[in-house]
């Protein structure tokens, strides 16, 4: 067996202000019960005008060096994964690399949207087996607040979608069998606007005009129901790929990290995958969707509350626009 990526640390942070669904009430014609019932959020975190993914990145990223316990400075490489980069060009790799004040390195943009991390750390996966990079900075934020309608006509998404950011540091492995074990990505585009932000779109041309404006196109939408269907029988069907391809079963499984899309879709998927709900880690109630963010959110704060030990077997799976779908399989 050769060398195998390890995660060496873990880090998140979410923006200060916390927005409940008893504050989203006053906004639009929904309710705390109708939210809850059919996602599990009670309150998601937004951020302030003036802050962008690369900045919640910076922060989350910092927490990880830290607590890997590493220079930044020893950082050769940068994964940054995010569908609500600050700017329309460049991504935020390179943000994050600057705000960091690592030297020039490679700085690689992601853009799988909810399976943008696994995606990610698909790739850093490789580069860490391949020996090219050392110590990888992964990391995936979402600013989605500032892009979604806070009123009647946009209310199917604003409940939904939160701030945030996580970030993992990367290294070869010390032990054998130990680290990432595999990876297994999917797409398929036939399924390319059943969630999806239409414009700005250089087909327009030109790209901005008051009429796109005034159609909303700007805005993210989604077939909820579609999405719902797709997600429950996609994710299960990439962890038994993972499980399969590594000669293990669902009772093998110490943790399940879901993408956090809806607390429903994370208890269909264990009980399709007959796996005991104790082992499935959901935050959803605290911080909505944070599409990218959300697996190395919820892996920072399974690890931070002392619930992975070494020798577990960690499974993480996503879901989402694309359609694109994913899992990793982790020895820890
Ligand atoms: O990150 C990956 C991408 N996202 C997902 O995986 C999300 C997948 N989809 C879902 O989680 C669910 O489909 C939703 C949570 C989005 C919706 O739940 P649902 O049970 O499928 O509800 P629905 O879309 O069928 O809507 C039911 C009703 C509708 O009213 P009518 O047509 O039945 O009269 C909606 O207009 O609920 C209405 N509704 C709301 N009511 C109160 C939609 N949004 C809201 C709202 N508050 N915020």
């Amino acid at each position: 067996m050769g060398i195998q990526t390890k995660i060496t640390g873990t880090g998140h942070y979410v923006p200060p202000r916390v927005v409940t669904n008893f504050d989203l009430e006053k906004l639009m014609d929904t309710s705390d019960e109708w939210i809850r019932q059919r996602s599990g959020i009670q309150s998601r975190h937004h951020v302030e005008p003036g802050t962008g993914a690369s900045d919640l990145a910076y922060e989350a990223s910092l927490k990880a060096i830290n607590a890997a316990g590493i220079d930044k400075g020893e950082i050769d490489f940068i994964i940054a994964a995010t569908l609500s980069p600050d700017h329309y060009f460049p991504g935020i790799g390179v943000i994050v690399q600057a705000k960091l004040g690592i030297n020039p390195t490679g700085a690689l943009d992601v853009r799988n949207q909810c399976s943008g991390f696994i995606y990610a750390l698909s790739v850093a996966d490789q580069y860490i087996r391949s020996g090219m990079y050392k110590k990888i900075l992964l990391v995936a934020a979402e600013v989605q607040s500032s892009n979604l309608e806070f009123s009647d006509d946009g209310r199917d998404m604003a409940v939904l979608f939160g701030d945030g950011g996580g970030a993992v540091i990367l290294e070869p492995a010390e032990g054998q069998g130990q680290g990432i074990l595999s990876t297994h990505l999917f797409s398929d585009g036939n399924f390319v606007q059943e969630l999806w932000m239409d414009a700005p779109s250089p087909m327009d041309k030109p790209t901005f005009t008051h009429a796109i404006i005034d159609s909303k196109r700007y805005l993210p939408k989604m077939n909820g129901r579609n999405v719902f269907v797709n997600a429950v029988q996609r994710m299960p069907e990439a962890v038994w790929a993972g499980l399969e391809h590594n000669g293990l079963s669902i009772d093998d499984v110490d943790h399940l990290i879901p993408h956090q899309a809806n607390d429903r879709i994370s208890l269909m998927v264990a009980k399709k995958l007959g796996i005991p709900v104790e082992k499935v880690i959901r935050n959803i109630d605290r911080f909505g969707n944070t599409t990218a963010a959300s697996i190395p959110i919820a892996l920072d704060e399974t690890l931070r509350a002392g619930r992975i030990k070494e020798g577990d077997l960690v499974v993480l799976t996503a879901f989402g626009s694309g359609f694109t779908w994913a899992s990793a399989i982790i020895r820890w």
